[in-house]
């Protein structure tokens, strides 16, 4: 199917991400995407790029080919409502919002239409998301439309909607846990002679490098750990001494009480 243009209805941290990336990707032009907030001002840079910005979510998804909803889950019920007049059958509607299900958003529209949910991170911006998506009744085109537009903001798989909020832990928030263990990298690297750039540029880069490795070469972490680890070596002393303090059962830990948090 043709995407004319894509609605973002809420211009946060994650709706102006999927803007950006939308216009490096070239999936639209900049004209072809509109995006809502109440507040316009933070979205002005948007504009100078030529995206469309509004405050009307109920002219903004008129005509729109695909609605993005990125609001927060409290505000979620209200502005679906909203727009829910002027939504018709041809057009799909994206959620991002954690923890609203499907069956909700269905609820709230009252009328059939094309529901999808997808899980991106904030990688988004850059075109390297992980996106998980789920759906419900929609067609095979309509289907390659949601997968090729994320495919073009970094790797999508499809997931059981019952998935969804293990994937908000380990691929939404994850991008906040990887930062975390860049960021003691960097202090470390502080601490044993670099200076803080220096630090991060190093820190950052080889983590970057140690996920291509599992990804390109689809191998187990322990596989390339193995390739490094010399028989009483530094990495091998490295290592065991941050499991001895705690790091992997201090990871699980914060994965299972994040989604603990989630499904209480
Ligand atoms: N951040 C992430 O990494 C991430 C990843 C995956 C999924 N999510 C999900 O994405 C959703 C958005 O998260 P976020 O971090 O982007 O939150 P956020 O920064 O608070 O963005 C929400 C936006 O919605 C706007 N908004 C509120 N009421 C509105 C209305 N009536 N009409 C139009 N816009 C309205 C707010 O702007 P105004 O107050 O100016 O209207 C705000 O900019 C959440 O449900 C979250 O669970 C986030």
């Amino acid at each position: 199917m043709s995407v004319n243009s894509i609605t973002i209805i809420g211009g946060g941290n994650l709706g102006k991400a999927i803007a950006e990336g939308l216009i490096a990707s070239k999936f639209v032009k900049p004209n072809q995407i509109t995006i809502t907030r109440r507040n316009t001002t933070t979205l002005d840079y948007l504009k100078k790029q030529g995206v469309k910005i509004s405050s009307d979510n109920k002219t903004a998804v008129k005509n729109a080919s695909i609605v993005l909803l990125c609001v927060k889950p409290f505000q979620t019920k209200e502005i679906v409502k909203e727009i829910s007049k002027s939504i018709d059958a041809k057009q799909i509607i994206v959620s991002v919002v954690s923890g609203v299900t499907i069956h909700d958003l269905e609820t709230e529209i009252g009328k059939k239409t094309t529901i999808f949910r997808a899980m991106p991170n904030t990688a988004i911006a850059i075109k390297q998301s992980m996106t998980c998506i789920s759906y419900k009744g929609a067609s095979s085109a309509q289907i390659k439309t949601i997968e090729d537009l994320f495919n073009t903001l970094g790797k999508t798989i499809t997931i059981d909607e019952k998935l969804m909020d293990a994937s908000t832990i380990l691929g939404a928030c994850g991008t906040a846990f990887a930062m975390r263990y860049i960021r003691a990298n960097i202090q470390a690297g502080i601490e044993i002679g670099f200076d803080a750039s220096t630090a991060r540029l190093i820190a950052a880069q080889t983590v970057k490098g140690a996920a291509q490795l599992l990804i390109e070469n689809n191998s187990h972490p322990e596989a390339e750990i193995d390739k490094v680890t010399t028989p009483k070596g530094v990495t091998i002393t490295g290592l065991n001494q941050m499991e001895h303090h705690g790091l992997s059962s201090s990871v699980i830990k914060g994965i299972t009480e994040a989604y603990k948090k989630m499904n209480p």
